[in-house]
C-alpha cells in the first residue's frame, strides 16, 4: 500500500482524500521505471478535472508530474539506475499520478533532474516548463525576434518569459499590477497590466508572435492588432474566430524526456528558475487546489509528497 491523494468523485476540493491504502504500483514493465516521489507540482488541470469532470477513471490519484528517485528499472531501460534523481511530466500516463509516494512511468518521459536547485524548485517545472518550451518551439520565433507572452507571472508564463529571454528573444508580457516588476525581473523588456486595455493593445500592436497562457478571450482581443501573417500558440484554448492571415494553433504538452533534459540544462546554467508561490504538504492538497483555482498564483504551487 502507498500514501496518495485520491480523487474518488468530481466535486469541490473537499472530495480529495489523503489515503494510506492505495495499491502499490508494483514492479515496472520492461520500458518503465519506478519513482519514489519527493515533490510534485500542482497545475490548473488538477483542479479543473477534479471540479469539472473529464478524468479517464474514478477514483484516480491526482498529479501529472513528479520529482523523485529511481527505485526500480524495467528490463529494457537503459540510461537510468536505482538512486538517480529524476523528474518527469507524464500527463495521465503514469501509474498512479504524481501525488503519491511511488509510481511507474515510461522511461521515455523521464530525465535526470537539475542538481543546482532544491527538490521543490525542480518540482514546479515539469508540466508548466515543458508547456512553455514546446509552445515556444511550435511558435517558431525567428532569431532575435519578439514574442508576446500573456499571463507572464503564472506557472507557464513565468517559465515562458525566462526561456524566451534565454533563447535571445525580446519579450513583451502581460500580468496584473502586483506582478509588473516580477515579470520584468524574469527577462521581459516590456510588461503591461492586462487590466489596461489601451496600453495592452498598444504593446501588442504589430506583434508577429503570441504565446497565450491565459485563454481564448485574450487571443480574441490581441489578434486584432497583430502583424499581418502573425503566429499564435494557445496553451489554454483558441477563440472560435481568428483573422484568416494569422496561424493559430492550440498546443497540448507532450511527455518527452529529452525536453525535460533540456530544461534541466537551462536550470543548471542559471537561465531558468522557479518562483515558489507556496509549498504545501500532501495533507493540505485541498487548500492548494483552492489557492490555484483563484487564478492569481505567482510562479508555482508545489506539493511535498515525501514526509
Ligand atoms: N495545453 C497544455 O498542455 C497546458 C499545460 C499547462 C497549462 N495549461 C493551461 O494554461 C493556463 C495557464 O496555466 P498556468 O499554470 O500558467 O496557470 P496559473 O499559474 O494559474 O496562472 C496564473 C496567472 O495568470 C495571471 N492572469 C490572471 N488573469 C489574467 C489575464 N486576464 N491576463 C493575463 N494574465 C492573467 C495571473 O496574474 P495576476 O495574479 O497578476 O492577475 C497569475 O499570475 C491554464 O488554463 C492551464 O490549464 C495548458
Amino acid at each position: 500500500m502507498v500514501r496518495a491523494a485520491v480523487v474518488p468523485r468530481h466535486g469541490g476540493p473537499e472530495v480529495i482524500e489523503i489515503r494510506d491504502d492505495w495499491p502499490d504500483p508494483g514492479a515496472p514493465a520492461a520500458h518503465e521505471v519506478g519513482i519514489t516521489v519527493e515533490a510534485a507540482g500542482l497545475n490548473p488541470s488538477d483542479w479543473k478535472i477534479r471540479a469539472r469532470g473529464g478524468a479517464s477513471e474514478l477514483p484516480y490519484v491526482a498529479g501529472r508530474e513528479a520529482v523523485g528517485t529511481i527505485s526500480a528499472t524495467g528490463a529494457d531501460v537503459t540510461g537510468f539506475a536505482i538512486g538517480d534523481q529524476v523528474w518527469a511530466y507524464f500527463g495521465w500516463h503514469s501509474r498512479p499520478g504524481g501525488h503519491c509516494e511511488r509510481l511507474l512511468v515510461d522511461a521515455s518521459a523521464v530525465a535526470l533532474r537539475p542538481q543546482s536547485v532544491s527538490v521543490e524548485e525542480a518540482a514546479g517545472v515539469p508540466l508548466a516548463g515543458i508547456t512553455a518550451w514546446q509552445a515556444l518551439r511550435m511558435l517558431d520565433v525567428p532569431e532575435g525576434g519578439t514574442v508576446v507572452v500573456t499571463a507572464g507571472s503564472g506557472g507557464v508564463g513565468h517559465y515562458a518569459v525566462q526561456i524566451a529571454a534565454a533563447l535571445g528573444f525580446e519579450v513583451v508580457a502581460t500580468t496584473g499590477p502586483a506582478n509588473q516588476d516580477f515579470v520584468g525581473s524574469l527577462g521581459a523588456s516590456r510588461v503591461v497590466d492586462y487590466h489596461d486595455e489601451t496600453q495592452t493593445l498598444e504593446a501588442v500592436k504589430g506583434a508577429s508572435h503570441l504565446l497565450d497562457a491565459f485563454g481564448p478571450a485574450t487571443i480574441a482581443a490581441y489578434q486584432q492588432v497583430m502583424a499581418e501573417g502573425g503566429r499564435i500558440v494557445g496553451v489554454a484554448g483558441l477563440p472560435k474566430d481568428v483573422r484568416s492571415d494569422i496561424t493559430a494553433r492550440a498546443m497540448h504538452a507532450e511527455p518527452v524526456g529529452a525536453d525535460m533534459a533540456q530544461l534541466a540544462a537551462l536550470m543548471d546554467a542559471g537561465k531558468l528558475r522557479t518562483t515558489l508561490h507556496e509549498v504545501f504538504p500532501l495533507e493540505r492538497l485541498a487548500e492548494a487546489h483552492e489557492m490555484l483555482a483563484g487564478g492569481h498564483v505567482r510562479g508555482k504551487i508545489v506539493i511535498r509528497i515525501a514526509p
